[in-house]
């Protein structure tokens, strides 16, 4: 499989008769092999960007280069891209080996070719049993299963998938991401995903890219995103539960919580007031620290979520599963690790003392 590299420089995209862009000036550079998700909230641009790469939508300006070449104005059937939709169009009158099929048929494979690639595919994806049916015989999760289908068989240097795997209950949604991911280790082929599933964004990507508002946020390997977000809206939005936020005041490297000392840092940051942000596995439960009401408890086998009150704020941390805590008790909490962000919401990277 020759992999790909793709790069987007400056890419906009404008719909008509819309006040302002969509995506506005969009760079990144997608290596060859490289598995990337993109992330983001609703209506932020992912579906957009995917239709510019795979041709079916127009380039406002900017520039997409595949391989080194400008592809801008070459026909999406020219791309050799493959594709998952969001809304996977299936071919409603075509069973579902015509449709896993169809993309082979139209480049003139051989019959045999055809048969091998759609059973293996089919094996794959547990489509066996259903490839006489139609698309309407089947549940929104064998369709998605086929759209995916539809899209390995074509052994596309490119895969794009916008949130293939949204229809599919739990078990096969985890199923499907390992197979995935061994198809992605064996064909190295250059993948683009798009999800809304935290687990899948942080397991599979080699590197994430969180869009807002059709601008980048950041572009990262999971870890850098979640241990170091650029901005408090990559940090609360990557992370279940949300990273806790709160206003401080930071007064000679000491963090004050309303008046309670929280925590020192180990780096010099000008005197002032700043928003901390602490995940929920990163507190300490201390003898003294702040004091945290409790006001519900969630256990989720392994993990057990205290959220709590202390003044008006509300805090949530995670701890073992096995400990046990009384509603409307209360403990002492500190810090062990937080992100430190200024006026314009930026993270100035800081370390605590003894981190
Ligand atoms: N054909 C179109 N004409 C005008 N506006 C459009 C068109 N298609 C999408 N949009 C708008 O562009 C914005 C981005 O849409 P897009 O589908 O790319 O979002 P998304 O990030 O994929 O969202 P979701 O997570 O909900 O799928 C939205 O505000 C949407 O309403
Ligand atoms: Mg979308």
């Amino acid at each position: 499989m020759n992999a790909t590299k793709i790069e987007i420089e400056q890419l906009t995209k404008q719909y008509e008769n819309a006040a302002t862009p969509v995506i506005e000036n969009l760079n990144m550079t997608i290596q060859e092999g490289e598995f990337i998700v993109i992330v983001g909230p609703s209506g932020c641009g992912k579906s957009t960007t995917m239709r510019m790469i795979a041709g079916i939508e127009t380039i406002t300006s900017g520039f997409l280069k595949i391989d080194g070449h400008i592809v801008n104005h070459l026909p999406a059937k020219d791309r050799d891209i493959a594709m998952v939709f969001q809304s996977y169009a299936l071919y409603p009158h075509m069973t579902v080996f015509d449709n896993m099929a169809f993309g082979l048929k139209i480049r003139k494979h051989k019959k045999e070719v055809i048969q091998n690639k759609v059973h293996e595919a089919a094996e794959l994806l547990g489509l066996m049993p259903y490839l006489k049916r139609k698309p309407k015989d089947l549940s929104g999760g064998q369709r998605q299963r086929v759209a995916l289908g539809r899209a390995i068989v074509r052994n596309s240097p490119i895969f794009l998938m916008d949130e293939p795997l949204s229809n599919l209950d739990a078990k096969l949604r985890n199923q499907m991401r390992v197979e995935l991911l061994n198809l992605h280790r064996s064909l190295k082929t250059t993948t683009i995903y798009v999800t809304h599933d935290q687990t899948e964004a942080m397991t599979m990507a080699d590197r994430i890219i969180v869009l807002k508002d059709g601008q980048v946020q950041q572009i990262g390997t999971p870890e850098e995103i979640y241990r170091q977000p650029a901005n408090l809206f990559v940090g609360t939005f990557l992370g279940s539960p949300q990273m806790n936020t709160m206003p401080i005041t930071l007064k000679k490297r000491t963090v004050y919580l309303n008046e309670i000392a929280i925590a020192q840092l180990a780096n010099d940051i000008n005197s002032g007031r700043y928003q901390i942000g602490v995940r929920p596995e990163d507190w300490l439960i201390v003898e003294t620290g702040i004091p945290l009401t409790i006001t519900h408890t969630e256990l989720l086998g392994a993990d057990l979520h205290i959220h709590g009150n202390f003044e008006h704020h509300t805090i949530i941390l995670r701890c073992d599963g096995k400990s046990t805590y009384t509603i409307g008790g209360v403990i002492h909490i500190m810090p062990k690790h937080l992100q430190l962000f200024n006026e314009q919401e930026q993270n100035i990277y800081v370390k605590l003392l003894g981190e």
